[in-house]
């Protein structure tokens, strides 16, 4: 004697395809909602992170801070204090500075960034993305943009 199925294999077949439909359904909506409303720069993800006191930073001194999981350049300039992200618009190497040059440097293409994050040469194809700068009781705060 053959015990009945509690679901038989046409119903199983059913939701397989049925929960396969949605999965396919979600994932060809998800991008184009995330397309129509991009997640806002600003407000609640917006971050800001101390790039240390002001106090003892020279100028012409530069020092790496990560903001949101990016790599930031904060440098001291002759006018004040600059920041941009740290990656390159290249390829997407992580820059650095160079003070002998007094230039951003990207080590992987040798691409070079004046102290405003503009190219000077090299196959970088736009200036760095320069971040928000504020000074809080002596500190040095960069924010995402
Ligand atoms: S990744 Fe920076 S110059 Fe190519």
């Amino acid at each position: 004697m053959k015990e009945s199925d509690p679901i038989s294999r046409r119903s199983f077949l059913d939701y397989l395809l049925g929960g396969g439909l949605v999965v396919w359904t979600v994932g060809g909506v998800a991008p184009v909602l995330s397309y129509l409303w991009p997640a806002q720069r600003q407000g609640p993800g917006a971050q800001a992170v101390s790039a240390g006191k002001t106090e003892g930073w020279e100028a012409w001194q530069a020092k790496m801070v990560a903001i949101n999981g990016q790599p930031a350049l904060v440098l001291r300039t002759a006018q004040g204090f600059r920041a941009f992200s740290a990656v390159c618009t290249h390829l997407g190497c992580i820059v650095q500075w160079n003070v002998q040059r007094r230039q951003i440097a990207c080590p992987c293409h040798a691409g070079f960034f004046d102290p405003n994050g503009r190219v000077v040469s090299g196959p970088p194809p736009r200036p760095l993305t320069e971040l928000g700068v504020a000074l809080v009781n002596g500190e040095v705060m960069v924010k995402s943009l």
